[in-house]
């Protein structure tokens, strides 16, 4: 006997129903992370992950599988093959090599370079119509290579950029007010990284924006407090990794994050990497680096023309040049 009793006119399911299947590629430290988040977030009805070592991947789908009593339904696939991510419509890459103490994103390259290339082909070929996240670093140069290798439109490909330090940077700001970081609006642009370029301009608390606050009220305020605020996000990374190896949690609710804004069309404007030649005189080479943009289910509906100061454009193109030496060295 069947266990349910059928229905004599139950509907067949509407092709109109949505079914969401997000892959997560590399099931480390900051695969976990957003693997966990987006399952607690009700993000997706089908969650493939994938990573080259077979034991520690079972191992990590059923540990995740027995929570499924405390959690909305997924369905949770593991496979170190490709066709377990076929048909996903959002692909996060975080396979690769991290940083030892001390040690840059930048430094990285030429490991996750080699990775990528075994990585984005199977990976676009199971899914042709796929939005891809890119998170393993130096975010900014493997967002452009998975681009190049993906062969998508640049608004299928995203870096998750400075979506994180745009978040350490508010939780900074809000700490110091004692308010709630999501009253803080603040944006921090450029190289996921140690170039990164904080937009002073771009600040607001509550919707009050924050520099003409201070000068409207005589209130004196350092050049050099602004700039230990910014060196304090770029050097909060290697912090945590010195402190305990690795970073994970915060990256896994900012790719959670973007993940919602992109698949559920929230049309939210979130500073990643996107290609921003062109953009606040970038000229030349292409070269992916975060600028706020709008995400939907398209992925990168647009960039938003943000206004910068002269000394923040100077400080961007900087930064787009950090990238671009380093994306000079590929050949690609
Ligand atoms: P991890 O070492 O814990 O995990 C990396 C995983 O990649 C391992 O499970 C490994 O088996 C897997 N892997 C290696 N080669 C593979 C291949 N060819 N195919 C499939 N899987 C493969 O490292 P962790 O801590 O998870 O960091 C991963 C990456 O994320 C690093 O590059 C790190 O720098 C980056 N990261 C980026 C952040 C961002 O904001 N963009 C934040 C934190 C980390
Ligand atoms: C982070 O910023 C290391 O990119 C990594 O947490």
């Amino acid at each position: 006997d069947a266990f349910f009793a059928p229905i004599s006119d139950a509907a067949p399911p509407s092709s109109t129903t949505r079914h969401i299947k997000i892959s997560v590629v590399g099931t480390g430290n900051v695969g976990m992370a957003i693997a966990q988040t987006i399952l607690t977030q009700d993000l997706a009805d089908e969650l493939a992950l994938l990573d080259a070592k077979a034991d520690k991947l079972r191992g990590e789908m059923l540990d995740l599988q027995h929570a499924a009593a405390f959690l909305p339904r997924t369905k949770i696939l593991a496979s170190t093959d490709y066709k377990v991510t076929a048909g996903s419509d959002l692909c996060i890459v975080t396979a690769g090599a991290r940083q030892i103490n001390g040690e840059s994103r930048l430094n990285l390259l030429q490991r996750n370079v080699a990775l990528f290339r075994q990585i984005i082909p199977p990976l676009v070929e199971h899914s042709p119509d796929t939005l891809l996240l890119i998170v393993s670093n130096p975010v900014d140069v493997l967002t452009y290579v998975a681009w190049k290798l993906s062969g998508f439109p640049s608004s299928r490909v995203i870096g998750s950029g400075t979506n994180l330090d745009s978040s350490r940077f508010r939780f900074l700001i809000a700490d110091h007010l004692d308010v709630n970081a999501q009253d803080v609006q603040a944006y921090i642009v450029g190289e996921h990284g140690d170039s990164s370029v904080a937009l002073w301009s771009s600040i607001s608390v509550g919707g009050v924006p924050i520099l003409s606050f201070l000068e409207k009220n005589a209130i004196a305020y350092e050049k050099e407090t602004l700039e230990n605020i910014h060196k304090a996000v770029v050097d909060c990374a290697y912090e945590v990794i010195s402190l305990k190896g690795y970073t994970s949690w915060a990256i896994g609710y900012s790719a959670a994050n973007l993940a919602r804004s992109l698949l559920r069309d929230q049309r939210r404007i979130h500073p990643v990497s996107v290609l921003a030649k062109g953009l606040h005189g970038i000229d030349g080479e292409d070269v992916f680096l975060s600028l706020p943009a709008l995400l939907g289910r398209g992925g990168v509906l647009g960039v938003t023309n943000v206004h910068l100061t002269e000394e923040e454009t100077e400080r961007l193109k900087e930064s787009a040049r950090t990238i671009m030496e380093v994306q000079n060295q590929l050949g690609l």
